[in-house]
């Protein structure tokens, strides 16, 4: 196991920008996930790290060593491919123990560690079969194993659950993060599925075309957005962006030209300069009401949606779709006019460049 630092990372290709100069410090034993929408530089930085692509400029360290420059081979990292990439030749068993046999451990166990990798991802009774006889989840399964089989310093996924149906990739998931965690691997993961990341991460760091947006926990991220694309990214549905204006001289936040709230209600910082706001509120932390008061923005229903363990309730305020969710199984039998009251205090206003004023 070991530290992986990222400096000032680039790769251009062409005319395409794929990596905009990242840096990134993943201490010993962290599993980080890289989360941001197709196309935006994620695949390319997994593969600068393992030794798949040069970099135009910048570097990577495993641990202490410099390994910018080094081949794939020489640098002890394992990687689970999109696609796979096992041999078509070769029996299952003998590709997940692959690793094992080049470096040299015995037969004995070899199989046993095997064994033990192909069971936990449920494909033990596939061992003596070969890749085309398998389907594409098992194939990807097999894929797993094969890197989890030998103990790398560094681990990298691109998107390995991505072909598994939503049953064996929850079940999937949570193998990798029991491994992890009992093993304590350093790992990097790809993927553009939010709750993936989320479930899996101890860090995230999310991404967007070739940049970093925002790192830190999911709950950090969750909690507080640096601006919006990280709001609007992170959740499902995503926070609530409410355009509004900040009227200095009466301390108070303009919706729609129309409800006037006092700046007191808000953690809005005193030194706030901006007029031209977004009031950004997550869907559960909007109350929603079916008589006016005070302080509530009168909106119109527009749909219920029922969703089993709670309900999404999707309202008009102006031009403006916002969702609000109730937990609970009881669907709200809600009238054409109701009034939301946003729970002020987690709400947060970002600038019109779209950074959280703060
Ligand atoms: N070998 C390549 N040649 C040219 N462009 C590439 C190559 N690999 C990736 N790109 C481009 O770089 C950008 C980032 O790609 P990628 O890292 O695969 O994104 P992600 O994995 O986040 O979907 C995309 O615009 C992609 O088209
Ligand atoms: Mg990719």
């Amino acid at each position: 196991m070991a530290s992986v630092k990222l400096s000032n990372l680039r790769k251009v290709f062409g005319a395409v920008e794929a990596v905009a100069g990242i840096d990134l410090d993943i201490p010993n034993g962290e599993f980080v996930a890289l989360l941001g929408p197709s196309g935006c530089g994620k695949t390319t930085t997994l593969r600068m790290i393992a030794g798949l692509e040069v970099p135009t400029s910048g570097s990577i360290h495993i641990g202490d060593q410099d390994v910018t420059t080094l081949q794939p081979r020489d640098r002890d990292v394992a990687m689970v491919f999109q696609d796979y990439a096992l041999y078509p030749h070769m029996t299952i068993d003998d590709n997940i123990g692959y690793p094992l046999k080049v470096r040299g451990v015995s037969k004995a166990e070899r199989s046993e560690r095997v064994r033990d990798a192909a069971e936990n991802l449920q494909i033990g009774n596939l061992l003596d079969r070969r890749p085309g006889q398998l389907s594409g989840g098992q194939q990807q399964r097999t894929a797993v194993a094969r890197a989890v089989v030998h103990r790398a310093q560094v681990y990298l996924f691109d998107e390995p659950l991505s072909n598994l149906d939503a049953k064996l990739r929850l079940e999937a998931r949570a193998f990798l993060k029991h491994l992890q965690r009992e093993v304590g691997v350093t790992g990097i993961y790809v993927t553009h599925d939010q709750s993936e990341a989320m479930a899996l991460a101890d860090r995230i760091v999310i991404m967007n075309a070739g940049r970093i947006m925002q790192t830190g926990t999911p709950l950090e991220i969750y909690r507080r957005p640096a601006n919006t694309f990280v709001a609007t990214f992170i959740g499902n549905p995503p926070m609530n962006l409410l355009p509004c204006r900040y009227d200095k001289a009466e301390r108070a936040i303009i919706i729609d030209e129309k409800f006037s709230i006092k700046a007191d209600a808000f953690s809005l910082p005193a030194s706030i300069t901006d007029t031209k706001l977004s009031l950004g509120v997550r869907p559960e932390h909007i109350h929603i009401e079916t008589t006016a008061s005070p302080d509530a923005i009168e909106a119109q229903l527009y749909v219920v949606q029922p969703l089993g363990s709670e309900s999404l309730i999707m309202v008009r305020v102006g031009e403006h779709l916002l969702s609000v969710r109730t937990f609970g199984d009881e669907v709200p039998d809600l009238p054409p006019r109701v009034w939301l009251r946003p729970d002020y205090a987690r709400a947060f206003f970002y600038n019109s460049e779209g950074d959280l004023v703060s």
